[in-house]
């Protein structure tokens, strides 16, 4: 196909200084050696993106900046270097940059800096501007190509829905890092919230059998229902966490053999002992992702005891990104409001995304801005 050509200028949502956004027309940025310009169809919205860029969450980045994340769009132009990916593409945005010469550096669009010297120099000079914008230009490797026919064609999903890869992406790379394998047994915590409801999605499709914890009943019982409601074979079960760690332990001994643990537990939830019970009731040779950030973060004598493995995991790799999208290829997910309930905005109404984004969260939820 003939590269299109690119208008002058496009709207794109931009945060002068922290606290102050507004739609702002600029250049259209163009492709050179090792980047893509992408046509935005939809671009996720976190839960906590108004807390990014209202300073609550003190985040380290330069402005102004072109706010964003990860996105779903068509590649509007590329750079001499390109190989695989080709014009008016369906590819995915990948927010996760990494430094072409030094691996030490990794930095997330539009977000987070990651406070490095290296990551700042190229989030500052090189790729500032993120994906709440009709056009973005990103490394060539952040693009990974997905497959419209059978994704949009002969499965069905919309590209709205198919965004909620940037939630389910998450839990996949620490899934992955502690190779889940088919049949075992997983516990997943807390799995009530964003990524924890996304993690049992994604383990079911991956045909483990689940055992979602969490301290509310109710929303376990939902998170249960949504997966069956999309999967009626699947193997998922629930704990409510009680806060006596022992009894907890006893609790989730009685599920028999747990091969692994999924942790996403909150700052917010550091104190609680919901890990530890679950490391209490890992079998020997376990193993452990932790996804979750907490303070202070404590592991029970098991650990040493039991031979347990304990990973920590940012976000995902390439590979992964490329291994997943054959995973939703391969038709193992739900689609329509089973695999998740899309709210979308226009750039325009960013005040309203962000309200939304903060609230329509958990299993099965997601927020996007659409062009
Ligand atoms: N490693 C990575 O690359 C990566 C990427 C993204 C996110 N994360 C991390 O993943 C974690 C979860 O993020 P999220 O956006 O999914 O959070 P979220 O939607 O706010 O969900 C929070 C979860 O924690 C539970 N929780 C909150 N306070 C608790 C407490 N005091 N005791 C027990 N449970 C409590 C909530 O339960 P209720 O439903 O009962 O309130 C909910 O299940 C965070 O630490 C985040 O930083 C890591």
């Amino acid at each position: 196909m003939v590269s299109p050509t690119l208008p002058t200028h496009h709207r794109a949502l931009q945060l002068q200084s922290i606290g102050h956004f507004q739609v702002a027309n600029l250049p259209t940025p163009k492709a050179g050696h090792g980047s893509a310009v992408v046509k935005i169809e939809a671009a996720g919205i976190l839960s906590y993106h108004r807390e990014i860029y209202d300073g609550t969450r003190n985040y380290s980045f330069p402005t102004p900046i072109v706010g964003g994340y990860s996105a779903i769009g068509r590649i509007a132009n590329l750079g001499p270097d390109a190989t695989l990916l080709k014009i008016g593409q369906l590819v995915y945005v990948d927010c996760v940059i990494h430094a072409r010469d030094d691996s030490e550096y990794i930095f997330l669009s539009a977000i987070h800096d990651s406070a490095r010297e290296g990551s700042r120099k190229l989030m500052r000079d090189v790729w500032r501007d993120g994906t709440f914008a009709e056009y973005a230009r990103m490394p060539l490797e952040n693009c990974i190509p997905l497959n419209e026919a059978r994704l949009c064609g002969g499965l069905g999903f919309s590209v709205e829905d198919l965004m909620y890869m940037g939630y389910l992406m998450v839990p996949f790379g620490g899934l992955r890092d502690i190779r889940l394998e088919p049949g075992e047994t997983i516990v997943i915590g807390p799995a009530t919230g964003g990524y924890g409801g996304a993690a049992v999605q994604v383990a079911i499709a991956m045909g483990a059998r689940v055992i979602a914890i969490g301290r509310n009943e109710e929303k376990l019982a939902k998170v249960r229902e949504h997966v069956l409601a999309g999967s009626p074979n699947a193997s998922i079960e629930t704990a409510v966490i009680t806060g006596d760690e022992a009894a907890d332990t006893a609790t989730l001994r009685a599920f028999g053999t747990i091969d692994a643990i999924l942790d996403l537990t909150p700052p917010s939830a550091s104190k609680s002992t919901h890990l530890r019970s679950a490391m209490g009731a890992l079998r020997r040779n376990g193993r452990v992702s932790m996804m979750g950030f907490v303070d202070n973060p404590m592991v029970p004598w098991e650990f040493v005891a039991r031979n347990h493995s304990l990973k920590g995991k940012l976000m995902y790799e390439r590979d992964d990104i490329v291994q997943f999208v054959k995973l939703l290829e391969s038709g193992l997910f739900p689609k329509g409001e089973r695999f998740v309930q899309t709210r979308k905005f226009q750039l325009e109404d960013w005040t309203a995304a962000f309200d939304v984004a903060a609230k329509h969260t958990g299993i099965g939820k997601h927020v996007v801005f659409t062009f």
